[in-house]
Order: structure tokens, then sequence, then C-alpha cells
């Protein structure tokens, strides 16, 4: 199948879903606390992405831009990318109406070194972003081609383990290969969107793609990053399983009596 299908199936799936999260019914999002002048950044990235005062930042895969903002107030100056005109728009009115240091452009991320100008100090992609990218030597590529020398790359993702788990007959069983071939995504049939609204989506159908730590990290080296640190947390920002509990970090972990398995990774890497 033509890979531009994928985009195009995703994209619709992912415009239908902006004006869900917007409303935000299920406090999943947190979007008054922004519109509240708060910081709504996870805890894995609030302690790992240090001082972004006064560096450019390219934020691929904004979504509506939440995180943006968050990026923006801290002092950086934000650039998102995102494939869907419906959150490249909401996150527009967003930054416009609480008046950030933030701009928004629409477009693929593997387009996204000609559509943004210049270099950037940082490219920050997290939670929910590289599983749509069917290519991921690719996306290194393009990471590095939009860093400075010395720039560097934030990465936070669930982690590749976890995610060939599943919700299966009360507990949590393997279901996807740990590497998913580029011409054979998963596809998934999604009634309703991950924050748990009841809305009942009409773009049901998505594509996504497993990839290994190893084609990550290598994708990253090959593409002339050199990396910083790699870290593995027992918890992640959202709650991928029903029997994961919310900590007093707003992370989210398997029972303390459950096999212990990896739930996010995140990295830092310094273009050469
Ligand atoms: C789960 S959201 C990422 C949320 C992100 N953590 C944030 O900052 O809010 C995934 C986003 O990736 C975007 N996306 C998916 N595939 C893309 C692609 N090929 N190019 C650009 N954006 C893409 C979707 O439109 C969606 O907004």
């Amino acid at each position: 199948m033509d890979k531009q299908i994928y985009f195009d199936t995703n994209r619709k799936s992912w415009d239908e879903r902006v004006a869900i999260h917007r409303r935000d019914a299920t406090k999943f999002y947190d979007v008054q606390k922004v519109l509240d002048g708060h910081d709504k950044l996870n805890a894995i990235e609030a302690a790992e992405i240090g001082d972004v005062r006064g560096l450019r930042v390219a934020h691929l895969q904004c979504h509506f831009g939440l995180d943006s903002i968050c990026l923006a107030r801290r002092g950086a100056s934000v650039v998102g990318l995102d494939f869907s005109s419906a959150a490249v728009a909401e996150a527009r009115a967003l930054a416009g109406q609480l008046g950030v240091d933030a701009r928004f452009v629409e477009g693929n991320v593997y387009d996204a070194r000609g559509l943004l100008t210049g270099d950037f100090d940082m490219v920050y992609v997290t939670w929910g972003a590289i599983n749509w990218l069917p290519d991921i030597a690719q996306w290194a590529k393009v990471v590095a081609s939009l860093l400075k020398p010395g720039g560097r790359l934030y990465l936070a993702e669930s982690h590749p383990t976890i995610l060939s788990f599943d919700w299966i007959d009360g507990r949590i069983a393997p279901r996807f290969d740990w590497r998913t071939p580029r011409d054979r995504p998963i596809i998934e049939e999604t009634a309703n969107t991950y924050t748990g609204a009841a809305d009942v989506l009409d773009n049901k159908t998505t594509y996504s793609w497993q990839h290994p730590l190893s084609d990550i990290v290598n994708g990253l080296i090959a593409a002339g990053l050199a990396l910083f640190w790699l870290n593995e947390h027992a918890a992640l920002t959202w709650p991928l399983f029903p029997n994961m509990t919310v900590s007093e970090d707003g992370l989210y972990r398997l029972p303390p009596d459950h096999v212990q398995l990896p739930l996010a990774f995140s990295l830092a890497a310094r273009r050469m």
C-alpha cells in the first residue's frame, strides 16, 4: 500500500480527535490548567529537559500545541509542526489567546526540513509521536537536519517493550510484534479516542508502527547524533492499561505486586 494512504487515513483520525481533545471532557489533556497560566509538562520531561530559556525549539507532532505553549512559557521560542490542520488551527488559536512565543506549521514530519526555517537548538518529541511513523531512520535524519551543530533532541515515549502488550481477558498479554515492517503496519479500528471521552469516531482506522529501541538509537547515531543519556521508566504519563494507578507525581504505574515492566523511555542526543 502507498504510504501516503497511511498518512491520509491517520490524519483524518487526528483531525477528528482534535475537537474532542480540546473539549477535554475527561480532563486527560488538562487544557484548563494551561488556560489558567500553569505548566502541564509531565514529571518525566519536566525533570529532564533542562533550561530551555532562549532556545529555538522545534516541537514535532505538536498536536494542538499545549506542550509548545508550556515550552514557550519556560522561555523558549517554539515552532510546532503537525500534519493535522485542525490541530494547527487550535494550537494557533490557543497561543494567540495566551500571548506566547509559539508558532505553528502544518505538514508531515518527514517534510519538516523544508517547512521550518532556520536551525534549532532543540527538537522536542514526546508521547505518542513516533509510533505513527513508518520509517524511524528517515525520521532521525529529519531530526538531525533541523538541529544546529551541538543542538539536542529530547525524546520521551512509551517503551517499545510495553507497546508489544495489550489488555486481553483482564490481564496484560503479548499481542504485537516488537518490530513492525514498514509495509505491514498495525491496523486498528478504534471507536473512541484514548482520552476516555464517549464520542464515537467516524474515522476509526489507524496505521501505526512498533520501533525497537535499537532502531531508534541506531537511527539517531547513523543520522549524526551522539547520545547524552537514555533512561527507562517504570511509569507512564497515561493509563495504558486499566490496572495502572496514578501516583502523586501524576504518572501511572503498574500495581506493586504485578511484574514490573519498562513503561516509558526518554533520551537526549546531540548533533555532532
Ligand atoms: C498523540 S499526539 C502527540 C501529542 C504530543 N505529545 C503533544 O505534544 O501534545 C500525535 C500527533 O502526531 C501527529 N502526527 C501523526 N503522524 C504525523 C506525521 N506523519 N506528520 C506530522 N504529524 C503527525 C498527529 O496529528 C497528532 O497531533
